[in-house]
């Protein structure tokens, strides 16, 4: 089978994790501190290492004070877990539709709600923008917004780990006050489950750290009168000290990851951008794109077909597709709170959206063998 995406792991990562799983620390070891310094040098950001993606939201939305009284944004072409994390702390979530050009937010919508809700007295307290695919986000323009109407930024960094804006590949903690990694297996680095996150303002991650460790200190004096206190309602969201050293020996390859991921991307380009009735992701100006998903639009009422039958036809041929995403407000527990008709481009998008197979270990063949299936499908 071939899927839209897959782990690669080779032997430097295992012996890494044997070398770990042999020490005498598997939970909190050495190569937690280890993994933390390596990502700060790489991100040019403090960085804490947690349990998933998910938990490195939820904690974010904890350190920025969340409360049942905040309004946060997001998109609707996000994982769910971006849209549950706001929820999490009781805060209210908005959303706010993409442009079809970039596949990130539309920032005309969003100054337009700003203001409307400015007008109304109501305050955004925060925006969690995605750079979806691994395009990364008009920044300098969130940040201009972000300080205009006061509110603060977390770069859901998840898919964008190893792109470039205007030329950085430490763009996002430069622009957003809180960034967050995943690394779950599909990710363009893991470390089977696993996340980060990342921030210029130390006080951030050094209360990051605090939370995901049940909101424990543990004092290295004797000032205070017990050896450890619990000072917040903290959480148990620590990366094990296993999965930290395959983090640092994946870390190292990313620029081979992505380099890989281009090339793939570029046969995919060159392949589709001629055909009727496919388009093919943007890359937005500024930016290098680092193809966590490959997300292709098949107009599927021209050529008188559906998504469905598109699956189902690959799949007998072998390859698993998927659809990222469902947009936040079709799924049952979120649909009574939106309007769909509110997000017409996130509607479109999602009709004609496909993942097509992009990973590090796909072979030429398997590429020509996608490309030949998709052509014959559409034509
Ligand atoms: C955009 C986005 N945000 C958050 C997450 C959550 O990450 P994790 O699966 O590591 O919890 C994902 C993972 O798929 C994601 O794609």
């Amino acid at each position: 089978m071939i899927s839209y995406g897959k782990h690669f792991i080779d032997n430097q990562d295992i012996r890494e994790a044997i070398k770990s799983l042999k020490s005498d620390y598997i939970t909190q070891g050495p190569n937690v501190s280890l993994f933390e310094k390596k990502l700060k040098k790489k991100f040019s950001a403090h960085a804490a290492v947690v349990s998933s993606g998910t938990a490195a939201l939820h904690l974010s939305g904890k350190a920025l004070n969340w409360n049942s009284r905040d309004i946060v944004l997001t998109v609707p072409i996000t994982f769910v877990a971006t849209a549950n994390t706001v929820l999490y702390s009781g805060a209210k979530l908005g959303l706010v539709d993409i442009d079809p050009r970039t596949l990130n937010i539309d920032l005309n919508i969003l100054e337009k709600k700003l203001k409307l809700m400015q007008k109304k007295g109501k305050k955004v307290k925060s925006l969690i923008a995605v750079d979806y695919a691994g395009n990364p986000c008009d920044w300098e323009n969130i940040k201009y917004l972000s300080k205009k109407y006061n509110f603060s930024v977390i770069n859901d960094n998840c898919h964008a780990i190893g792109s470039k804006y205007k030329n950085s590949f430490d763009y996002a903690a430069k622009y957003a006050d809180i960034v967050t990694h995943s690394y779950h297996a599909v990710k363009n680095i893991t470390t089977g489950e696993g996340g980060s996150v990342l921030s210029k303002n130390l006080k951030i991650i050094d209360r990051i750290k605090n939370l995901r460790t049940h909101g424990l200190n543990y004092f290295k004096n004797n000032k205070k009168k017990s050896f450890y206190d619990m000072e917040n309602l903290g959480f148990n969201y620590r990366l094990t000290d296993f999965q930290s050293a395959i983090g640092i020996s994946q870390l190292k390859k990313i620029n081979i990851f992505v380099k890989k991921r281009k090339e793939i991307a570029n046969f995919y380009d060159k392949a589709f951008k001629k055909i009727n009735n496919i388009i093919i992701p943007p890359v937005s100006k500024y930016n290098s794109h680092s193809y966590h998903l490959y997300p292709i639009q098949i107009d599927f009422e021209k050529i008188n077909s559906n998504k469905k039958s598109f699956f189902e036809y690959m799949k007998k041929e072998k390859v698993l597709l998927q659809s990222h995403y469902l947009p936040i407000y079709r799924h049952s527990f979120y649909k009574k709170k939106f309007n769909l008709k509110e997000y017409p481009a996130s509607e479109n998008f999602y009709k004609k959206q496909v993942s097509i197979p992009i990973y590090y270990s796909l072979k030429k063949k398997e590429i020509a063998k996608v490309i030949r299936l998709i052509k014959n499908f559409v034509k």
